[in-house]
């Protein structure tokens, strides 16, 4: 049995299936460059079928990122598969992964297919696929509410037809460790056999908080792959968490005894990346990513920690990229500006730099010092959108308590002025609705969260929306250390990429 465990990163396929995040392809290249900066064996570049920028998206990854095997998903249709081999061609090194339902309520619901159907459409599809390359995966979905002999059945019928991985999905988070051990070790047993060329790989999904658990209990049973995305982002509840799997198995390798290549230090890195360009933020208390993961707050976990770190940490957080405090505050000019970027790695053009400059010294006047935290917020936030058509130049608040509050915002539109003025049930609400009057559209507002990220009466806080215009949904991320004023930059950053979306529309171009 091989000890190397193949990374399989999906944060660019499943990941991005999660509701308010559209990656545009500029996005995609700048994560999938970063996921093989963490040297990933293999990133899922996307669905090249599902629509147009998805496969712009393959193609540019395909042809620009080296090191890692570049995949795109493909139903078992045929069209599916000449997309995907036609996106990935310019890739080093690809592969086409195949998938279709194996579970009774999806084949005849979704498909309608009889389960001889479904066969037969298994043994096409993935011989098609090895027509284009010898890299060939295949997915029962559904997999855990199947019946294990017809997953068996599907997977040795795609095995004849060429498929070298073999990946099991707990695609609806159903599956309990026990039971999906012994549908892997079916698999391992009866679908591999002794055949060393096939890979038995796992992909979970977290409805039940079991992902990572999973996946990893997976190791056992023989399975020598596991899919995962950053941050653990996915559809509902997301998937299994890739920089959780890597760290479990380097911090226990005495446990699993399995050789990975991941670059451990690029983790955290990846992880804000993937939260700024997608707008989903990292839960405070995450593992290994979230801001709390080495933060000791009690007297005794404190005292053990200046001890030993050892007392109170089972990973050290220069592993996994994080960083030391850094501290600057009112007082501090360009170059320390430029110094802390520097010892961040953090490189910004000119534009940028000012932008983030103007805004740390607005920040800074109001509430002194400015951590490390609250550095790379700025950073996130201020120079993730330069191109954003609509800029929140100005915001005055009055009425409140028994009076109906009323919102002033002065943005620029191209550059030009323009100021509204809205009322609504609270602070937040009117910025909201005067917002909509200065982009000239409305929108609802779908979820709205504030995260104070730094303590005392001049806390910064950073606000979180995602706002729905027609079936699409957008997300934006503000930071102030007024609560309103963060709020009404989120909206803006959400607002505009409607914008974007919007004028992409009227001019033809891709969604
Ligand atoms: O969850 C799932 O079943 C999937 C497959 C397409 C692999 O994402
Ligand atoms: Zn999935």
């Amino acid at each position: 049995m091989s000890d190397r465990l193949v990374i399989f990163d999906t944060t660019l396929r499943d990941g991005e299936q999660a509701p308010g995040i559209a990656l545009s392809p500029d996005d995609k290249v700048a994560i999938a460059k970063q996921l093989a900066r963490l040297r990933v064996d293999v990133i899922e570049a996307g669905f090249a079928a599902s629509s147009p920028g998805d496969r712009e998206a393959v193609r540019r990854i395909a042809a620009q990122v080296r090191g890692p095997v570049i995949a795109s998903l493909a139903r078992t249709v045929p069209d599916d598969i000449d997309r995907a081999a036609d996106a990935l061609a310019e890739a080093e090194r690809y592969r086409i992964h195949v998938f279709t339902s194996t579970s009774p309520i999806h084949m005849e619901q979704m498909l309608r297919k009889t389960p001889e159907e479904v066969i037969a459409s298994i043994r096409e599809g993935v011989s098609r696929a090895r027509s284009y390359v010898d890299d060939v995966e295949f997915s029962p979905q559904d997999a855990t509410r199947s019946d294990p002999d017809f997953v068996v059945e599907a997977c040795r019928v795609a095995v004849a037809a060429g498929a070298t991985t073999i990946n099991i999905p707990d695609t609806v988070g159903y599956a309990m460790p026990a039971d999906f051990v012994a549908l892997m070790e079916r698999v391992y047993a009866d679908v591999r056999g002794g055949n060393e060329d096939i890979i038995v790989s796992t992909h979970c999904h977290d409805d039940l908080g079991l992902a990572v658990a999973n996946s990893l209990s997976a190791i056992h049973a023989g399975a020598r792959q596991i899919e995962g995305a950053i941050n653990g982002i996915g559809e509902r509840a997301g998937n299994t968490s890739t920089e959780e799997i890597i760290m479990a198995i380097k911090t226990r390798q005495d446990y699993f005894n399995v050789e990975i290549q991941a670059d451990t230090t690029e983790i955290f890195e990846t992880s804000r990346l993937v939260s700024r360009l997608t707008g989903y933020p990292v839960q405070f208390n995450k593992a290994v990513v979230g801001r709390n993961a080495f933060a000791h707050e009690s007297g005794i976990h404190q005292h053990g920690v200046l001890k030993n770190r050892e007392t109170y940490e089972i990973m050290d957080p220069g592993d996994v990229g994080q960083e030391s405090q850094l501290v600057l505050g009112k007082h501090s000019g360009r170059a320390a500006f430029a110094d802390a970027l520097d010892k961040l790695g953090v490189e910004l053009d000119d534009v940028e730099f000012a932008r983030a400059f103007d805004r740390f010294k607005e920040l800074a006047d109001r509430k002194g010092e400015i951590g490390e935290t609250g550095l790379r917020a700025i950073i996130e936030v201020e120079t993730g959108h330069p191109s954003d058509v609509v800029q929140l130049v100005g915001l005055h608040l009055s009425g409140g308590d028994r009076e109906t509050p009323v919102a002033t915002v002065r943005v620029t539109r191209g550059g030009e002025p323009f100021e509204t003025t809205a009322e609504g049930d609270g602070m937040v609400n009117a910025a909201f609705v005067a917002l909509q009057d200065a982009f000239g559209f409305p929108a609802t507002l779908l979820d709205y969260r504030v995260n104070p990220f730094t303590s005392g009466a001049d806390a910064m806080a950073e606000v979180n929306v995602i706002i729905q215009i027609g079936p699409a949904t957008y997300s934006g991320r503000g930071i102030s250390t007024d609560v309103v004023e963060g709020s009404a930059r989120a909206f803006v950053s959400a607002l505009n990429k409607a914008l974007a979306d919007r004028n992409g529309a009227a001019t033809g171009a891709e969604a």
